[in-house]
């Protein structure tokens, strides 16, 4: 069977920048925002995406557009015989991992916004009861099920209807408007009055706050954001044709993620300020902080509807991509059908997503490693897998791969003329990703 391609480079475009603009975005990024003191942490996550962690994607990418395979595929062919193989297994087996308790919080979303079509979030409501309906909510045992399940659902659809037909449609209706939605919301925020503290806040650079902490959570979030090191821009990688500019292409992508970012923030710490509230609400802040300034704000209602539509979509995109690595790996290394496949993903994610949501109910006693079993996975995954799968990756391209073979891919056998800044990205890609990456990490277990 011939392998799909992204049809054109607006469908990369949008694939790609769906697979990275998700709860990244919308729900970690801002609340990391917060707690690690506004734009002097923007600033060194500035440097982190672009320096540090584009190169790493743009080295996901080669490794899957020059093997045409699956994650697994692809290290077995541009590395035969090696155990190399073994970054390749982790990497199948990381995104499942993933998308399990990604889908969780999906399903809170699916909860959130069927709880502002029905206009649950009214004024009268405090603070405190918002932070309570939460609580309560998440540590149920079915409302959390049946929401994660939805979410899956929806998932397994796109992915069941191909690359094309599936993930590209999708991202080619659904992106544009997630990017009009965030507009719309960060436009009411940022007219409420009192809101200008807030966009001080995330403009206006103390360098003072800036130590290891903060640049390992910049890191760390860069590493998210673009979904490095687990697997899934290798496979999306691998379905970009010859044509494609590998360098453009990823770095419209980072761009479009930053703007994401930076539009999220806008749409929520203006308001946070406006309302007096503190922005270091830590996770709360989208599912608590945000319906209580819904629920106050002129309009909010429909806010609230837009931002929790906007939060599903975007997560949607993403959990395709992680979908999308264990189904690739399937049809192509075990000869499963696609729907096969698709079965076979959903039951695992499925089981471990309700493991994961139940672990802040009637679960939350089990204990990995001090942690429940949601933290588990979400502190392996964010602060283990992903940097260190995306370290190989950077070693891989930069080490075991042919140099010459590497810059084939980035200049596409050198009918792009952009020799220059191809050595650039590979000095990058060879050295400074590396080191920096190494550095940052260790410097953040040592203090
Ligand atoms: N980048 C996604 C986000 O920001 C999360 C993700 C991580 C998706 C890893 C795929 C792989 O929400």
């Amino acid at each position: 069977m011939e392998r799909e391609n992204f049809g054109n480079r607006f469908g990369v475009l949008v694939a790609m920048a769906g697979s990275a603009i998700g709860l990244g975005n919308l729900w970690r990024f801002p609340y990391l925002v917060g707690s690690y003191g506004g734009a002097a942490f923007i600033f060194v996550y500035i440097f982190c995406v672009f320096l540090l962690c584009l190169p790493i994607f743009i080295s996901e990418v080669i490794v899957g557009r020059r093997s045409r395979s699956n994650a697994y595929g692809a290290f077995k062919k541009l590395a035969p015989g090696t155990r190399w193989k073994w970054l390749g297994a982790v990497s199948v087996v990381t995104p499942i991992i993933v998308v399990s308790y990604y889908s969780v919080v999906g399903g809170w979303s699916v909860e959130y916004f069927f709880k502002s079509v029905t206009l649950d979030f009214t004024t009268g409501i405090t603070r405190a009861e918002m932070g309570t309906m939460f609580g309560t909510f998440i540590s149920s045992v079915w409302a959390p099920i049946i929401g994660h399940t939805i979410f899956l659902l929806l998932t397994a659809f796109i992915i069941v209807a191909g690359v094309k037909s599936g993930i590209e449609k999708f991202g080619k209706i659904m992106m544009p408007l997630l990017f009009v939605l965030i507009i719309l919301i960060a436009i009411r925020a940022a007219t409420l009055p009192g809101a200008g503290d807030g966009l001080k806040y995330l403009f206006k650079p103390d360098f003072s706050k800036i130590d290891a902490t903060v640049c390992a959570a910049a890191l760390g979030q860069a590493f998210f954001t673009l979904s490095l090191g687990v697997g899934t821009i290798l496979t999306y990688g691998s379905y970009v044709s010859k044509k494609e500019n590998i360098i453009a292409s990823s770095t419209y992508t980072a761009v479009s993620d930053f703007l994401f970012a930076i539009l999220a923030s806008c749409a929520i710490m203006p308001a946070v300020f406006a309302f007096g509230l503190n922005p270091q609400e830590g996770p709360g802040l989208v599912f608590e902080t945000l319906p209580f300034i819904f629920a106050n704000m002129p309009l909010g209602w429909l806010a609230a509807i837009l931002f929790f539509l906007a939060l599903i979509v975007a997560a949607l995109t993403s959990s395709i991509s992680l979908y999308e690595v264990g189904v690739a790996y399937l049809v192509e290394e075990r000869k499963y059908s696609r729907r096969g496949a698709s079965v076979l993903v959903f039951l695992v994610a499925w089981i471990l997503g309700i493991l994961c949501s139940l672990s802040f109910g009637p679960l939350s006693d089990i204990r990995i490693f001090g942690q429940t079993i949601f933290n588990f996975f979400d502190k392996l995954s964010a602060n283990v897998l992903m940097p260190v799968g995306g370290l190989l990756i950077v070693i891989f391209v930069g080490w075991a791969m042919k140099k010459n073979d590497v810059l084939d891919e980035l200049t596409n056998g050198g009918t792009l003329k952009n020799r220059g800044i191809s050595s650039f990205v590979l000095f990058l890609v060879r050295y400074v990703c590396p080191l920096a990456v190494i550095a940052v990490f260790l410097t953040a277990v040592i203090f």
